[in-house]
C-alpha cells in the first residue's frame, strides 16, 4: 500500500485568531491535492475555529499534546477526547520540547499515544537524538530506545505516525544531512512492526529551500514543520515539494 505523504505544520505557542486566514491562503496556493495530506497542529485555543476554517479545504487539524487521561483533575491540561470533540484528527505526542520542558518520559509518551488512539486521534509520535548523542555515535541506540518505549505494542501501522526530529536541528536552521536522514529513517522502519506501512516524517528546520531534497529521500513520508509552517506561502511551497 503506498504511503500518502503527510505534510504537517506545528505552530507551537504561536497564533491568535487573526492568523486563521492562513487556511484560505494555503488553499489558494494550490497546495491541497489528493497526492498528499495536509495537517496543521495548532494551539488548543485555535483548534475548533481552525477546523471550521480548514475542513472545507480538506486540510486537517491537530493538537500539539494531550494528557495521558481522557478527563480528570488536571488543571490546565487538555485531553485527547477534548481535541477530538473540537474536530482534531491528529495530535503530536513526545515532541522534544515536551520531553525537555516537561520531563516527559517514553512511558508518558506511550500512555498519551494510547489515549489519543482511544479517542480516535492519530498520534504523531516524535523521537530524536540530541547533538551530544549524535557526536557520541549513539543516535540509533537513543532513537531505538525511544521507539521501543513510546509506541504502544498493540498499535498497528495505521494507528500512528512517527516523526524523526533530531533535537539539534529543531529551530536552529541546521538540518541533518540527506545521508543521515536516509540512514535514520531506514533504521526506524526496520525497528517497528510492519514498518513498510508506517509513515515516518522528518522534522527539524524544514523549509522551502531544502524540502524537495528531504522529501525525495527513500523512507521519508513527509515532514513536521515548525517555523516555516507559520507562513502559508512557505508551508505551501514545502507541501508542493512532496
Ligand atoms: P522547526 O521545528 O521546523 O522550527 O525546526 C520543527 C518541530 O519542532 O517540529
Amino acid at each position: 500500500m503506498p504511503r500518502t505523504p503527510l505534510i504537517a505544520g506545528n505552530w507551537k505557542m504561536h497564533g491568535l485568531k487573526d492568523a486563521l486566514g492562513f487556511f484560505d491562503e494555503l488553499a489558494a496556493s494550490g497546495a491541497v491535492s489528493e497526492r498528499r495530506e495536509l495537517l496543521v497542529c495548532l494551539p488548543a485555543t485555535l483548534v475548533a475555529a481552525a477546523v471550521h476554517a480548514a475542513r472545507r479545504h480538506g486540510i486537517r487539524i491537530g493538537g500539539q499534546d494531550c494528557h495521558t487521561e481522557s478527563s480528570g483533575a488536571h488543571t490546565g491540561d487538555i485531553s485527547a477526547a477534548m481535541l477530538r470533540d473540537a474536530g482534531a484528527d491528529f495530535v503530536i505526542v513526545g515532541h522534544s520540547e515536551r520531553r525537555a520542558d516537561h520531563g516527559e518520559t517514553d512511558d508518558i509518551v506511550r500512555a498519551k499515544a494510547e489515549t489519543a488512539r482511544a479517542s480516535d486521534l492519530t498520534p504523531i509520535i516524535c523521537v530524536g537524538e540530541t547533538l551530544e548523542d549524535r557526536e557520541a555515535g549513539r543516535e540509533e541506540d537513543v532513537v531505538g530506545r525511544q521507539l521501543a518505549g513510546s509506541i504502544p505494542p498493540v498499535f498497528g501501522p495505521a494507528d500512528y505516525v512517527i516523526a524523526y526530529e533530531p533535537v539539534w536541528a529543531i529551530g536552529t536552521g541546521r538540518t541533518a544531512s540527506a545521508g543521515d536522514i536516509a540512514a535514520m529513517h531506514a533504521f526506524i522502519r526496520s525497528q517497528v512492526p510492519d514498518g513498510e506501512e508506517v509513515r515516518i516524517l522528518y522534522g527539524g528546520s524544514v523549509k522551502p529551500e531544502n524540502a524537495r531534497e528531504i522529501l525525495a529521500l527513500e523512507n521519508v513520508d513527509g515532514a513536521l514543520v515548525g517555523g516555516a509552517s507559520l507562513n502559508a506561502e512557505s508551508f505551501a511551497a514545502i507541501a508542493k515539494s512532496s
